[in-house]
């Protein structure tokens, strides 16, 4: 299986510091914030990964990652022009993919204690669709909050006022190779771009969209405050 970064966007609520650096290569406590999720992918032995990133520093991405090489990963990337959403991101993986195959997507500003290996088995054995991790949250109304239905996803709400559950979609999801047809499928919403919720929503409604729930600490870094949070974290990923 493949894993995919997206690691594009402005970065607008981490002004002034990612008007100079790319967001995801600022430091989370000791290692640049890209770093965790290319190991997250290594240890759960997805070693074929593509990064998405913008223009805006790409060039710094390459002098830390390389080819992957010195950590026994095989790194491609692709440059996403313009901020259009991390849908439009996604969408760029489409032609690394061979028919049929299905692979992980993280957002690169999300941190997170579990391993992936439990996740993506259950989602191996998923027959078809989407799965999604979530996480409960004190702050629904930052995310992407799922209305569950037992074992599947009946919708999601993208930064609802009011949350209908205590979760959040975390930035960790499973594709089948039907999602760059649904990415197709969707319009940009009202803010421009094309959501991701609105991909899952797509599975969700064809009742294809399951869900696990992560054990260990999460957050994303997309903020000052979460980012000074999650520093404090026991981070994993070299980088050396
Ligand atoms: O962190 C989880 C949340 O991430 C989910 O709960 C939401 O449903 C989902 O929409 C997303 O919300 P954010 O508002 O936090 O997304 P943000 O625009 O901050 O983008 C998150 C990551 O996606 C970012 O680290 C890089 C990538 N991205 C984003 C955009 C807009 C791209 O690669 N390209 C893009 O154009």
């Amino acid at each position: 299986m493949k894993g995919v970064i997206l690691a594009g966007g402005t970065g607008s609520r981490l002004h002034p510091l990612t008007k100079i650096i790319n967001k995801h290569l600022l430091p989370v406590g000791n290692i640049p914030m890209i770093c965790h999720g290319v190991e997250k992918f290594r240890k759960a032995g997805i070693e074929d990964i593509l990064l998405v990133i913008g223009k805006h520093s790409a060039g710094l991405f390459t002098e830390l990652l390389g080819s992957g090489k010195e950590w026994g990963v095989r790194l491609t990337y692709k440059i996403q022009e313009e901020a259009g959403g991390i849908a439009q991101a996604l969408s760029l993986a489409e032609p690394l993919m061979k028919p049929g195959e299905r692979f992980v997507v993280l957002l690169g500003d999300n941190l997170f204690e579990d391993s992936l290996t439990p996740y993506v088995q259950a989602f191996v054995k998923q027959t078809e669709g989407a799965r999604v991790l979530l996480k409960k949250v004190h702050d629904p109304t930052r995310y992407g909050v799922p209305i569950l239905l037992d074992d599947k996803i009946d919708s999601i709400e993208e930064k609802p006022a009011v949350p209908k559950s205590e979760y959040c979609v975390t930035g960790i999801y499973m594709y089948d190779s039907g999602v760059f047809d649904v990415v197709r499928s969707i319009k940009p919403s009202g803010r421009g771009e094309l959501e991701i919720t609105d991909v899952n929503n797509v599975y969700a409604s064809k009742g294809q969209l399951t869900y696990d729930i992560l054990d260990g600490w999460w957050t994303d870094a997309g903020t000052f405050q979460s980012l000074y949070q999650a520093s404090g974290r026991q981070l994993e990923g070299e980088c050396r």
